[in-house]
């Protein structure tokens, strides 16, 4: 009898799309910005990453286990001793978000909501200059966030032994069970 594999369903298929769909629409929306002959094409980008927040923040509530807010929010303590376990060598060990990638992920979604926001404010000309100028900060400092959110996950892929990537593609993780304690 060959045993179970210990493999887990971390992130389930709405997740996956909603990651993958909002990588895209951000950066078709981020460099379609600056030209007036794409901002057809940024707008309606800009619009869909908007109705991709709206999904995460619903599903934060109603989603599976790994995808919900609750499941994963950072605490400064939980950060703090994340942190610590950084120094010691034995990392502590999530099978979601670590709390600092938590930080980042309500980050995200948080700025996203409000370039959005700002987004139509301008295009509506709404607030004139002001908006303007707040609106290309928060979409300048978004993308700022994902460069610091990928190099996370590339950090944290080799310090826990593991491809997150790979598991946002395919919505597995090998079980802790598996891991080998010395690695
Ligand atoms: C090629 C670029 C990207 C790669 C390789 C990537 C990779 C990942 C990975 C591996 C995770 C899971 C992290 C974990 O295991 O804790 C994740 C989560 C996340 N990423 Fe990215 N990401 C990319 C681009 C983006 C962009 C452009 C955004 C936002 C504009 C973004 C927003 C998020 C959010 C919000 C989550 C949390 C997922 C959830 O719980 O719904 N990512 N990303
Ligand atoms: C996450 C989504 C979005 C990102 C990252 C983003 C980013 C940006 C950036 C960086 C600029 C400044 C471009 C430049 O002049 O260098 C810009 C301009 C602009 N965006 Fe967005 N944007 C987003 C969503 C939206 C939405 C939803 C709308 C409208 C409904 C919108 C409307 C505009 C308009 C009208 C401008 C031109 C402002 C001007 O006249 O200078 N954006 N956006």
């Amino acid at each position: 009898m060959t045993p179970a594999p210990n493999r887990i369903r971390v992130w389930d298929l709405p997740t996956r799309l909603f990651h993958w769909s909002l990588a895209i629409s951000f950066f078709v929306a981020f460099f379609s910005a600056e030209s007036e002959r794409w901002r057809d094409v940024h707008v309606i980008a800009g619009y869909v990453v908007g109705g991709l927040l709206a999904f995460r923040l619903l599903w934060g509530f109603v989603g599976g286990r790994y995808a919900r807010f609750a499941e994963f929010w950072p605490t400064p303590a939980k950060v703090w001793a994340y942190l610590k376990s950084l120094f010691t060598g034995h990392p502590q060990h999530y099978i979601g978000h670590n709390p600092v990638g938590a930080v980042a992920v309500f980050l995200l979604l948080g700025l996203g909501v409000l370039t959005v926001i700002s987004g139509w404010l301008t295009y509506e000309e709404i607030g004139g200059e002001l908006f303007e100028e707040l609106h290309e900060t928060l979409g300048d400092a978004m993308m700022a966030l994902v460069v610091v959110h990928i190099a996370g996950v590339i950090v944290s892929s080799r310090l826990h032994g593991e491809n997150l990537v790979r598991a946002m593609i395919s919505g597995w993780k090998r079980s802790p069970r598996d891991e080998n304690p010395a690695g």
